[in-house]
């Protein structure tokens, strides 16, 4: 579903930004205590690193800058002020000159964005052609739709590509945005973003991610087991297309003026 951008684009969002600052403080703090975390979350930060190109990047969506702390020569910004973040900037309206960058990337924001469109729109111009888009994102897969559902908190709406409420209003996230985006409506895609083509998709984690319980819950995998699992996981990879529970998302922009 596609609404009209003006529309959105006149949406006021600064009521958000005291849950949203809120929500920063508390990774951060759940970072800081769950090295579980930032072990799994390594291996994410490694693979958006190998699949942008060299040259100067941009993070959207930075948070608690967790991305930053393994690659700091990116800058890092948030909708939301944050000290260790170069500065503060809303990715549908982003303060730089077409093809500024050689990549945008970004780790769980596009399920946040209450138009992911207008988002995407934005990336494509700021990047330069031949350039990219680097995501990580939440996967629905058949296994972790049915365990999302019973265990976490954000919703999962494969029928919506937007986040609005009955009231109009942006709400919360939707997790299955990424899904629906790029591998359920994969043709649409193409055809609303011909500057965008999808390079890859890679559907991951299976095991320790869902057990670690991410910043939602107490982790559930002893120390000791995360290194087996480590092990097991690469070999589990065919079966990521109905178990995975993230996936890496790579675009390259082709002419933002298309
Ligand atoms: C789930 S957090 C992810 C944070 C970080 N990337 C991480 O992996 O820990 C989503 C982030 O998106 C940010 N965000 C929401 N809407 C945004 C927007 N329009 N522009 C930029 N950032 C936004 C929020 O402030 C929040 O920090």
């Amino acid at each position: 579903m596609l609404i009209n951008q003006q529309e959105q684009k006149s949406v006021d969002l600064s009521e958000r930004h005291g849950e949203w600052e809120e929500e920063v403080r508390r990774h951060r703090e759940i970072w800081d205590r769950k090295p579980i975390l930032r072990r799994i979350y390594g291996r994410w930060y490694r693979a958006i690193r190998d699949a942008a190109l060299p040259g100067r990047t941009l993070e959207v969506g930075g948070g608690g800058g967790n991305l930053k702390e393994h690659w700091p020569e990116i800058l890092s910004s948030d909708v939301v002020y944050a000290p260790w973040l170069n500065f503060q900037a809303d990715c549908l309206s982003l303060p730089f000159a077409d093809h500024t960058f050689d990549n945008v990337v970004g780790v769980d924001i596009l399920h946040h964005l209450f138009n992911p469109d207008l988002a995407l729109r934005e990336i494509a111009r700021v990047v330069r052609p031949g350039g990219r888009a680097v995501f990580f994102e939440p996967y629905v897969s058949w296994f972790s739709g049915i365990v999302r559902g019973r265990f976490h908190h954000e919703k999962q709406d494969l029928s919506r590509d937007v986040i609005y409420g009955p009231d109009k209003k942006p709400e919360e996230a939707n997790l299955a945005i990424p899904t629906r985006l790029f591998v359920r409506h994969r043709e649409e895609f193409e055809r609303r973003f011909p500057m965008l083509k999808i390079k890859q998709i890679k559907r991951t984690d299976i095991l320790a991610y869902p057990l670690s319980r991410g910043f939602s819950g107490p982790n559930l995998l002893p120390g000791p087991m995360l290194t087996a699992i480590d092990a097991l996981e690469p070999l589990l990879s065919p079966l990521t297309p109905w178990f995975g529970f993230k996936m890496l998302v790579v675009l390259e922009v082709l002419d933002a003026s298309r």
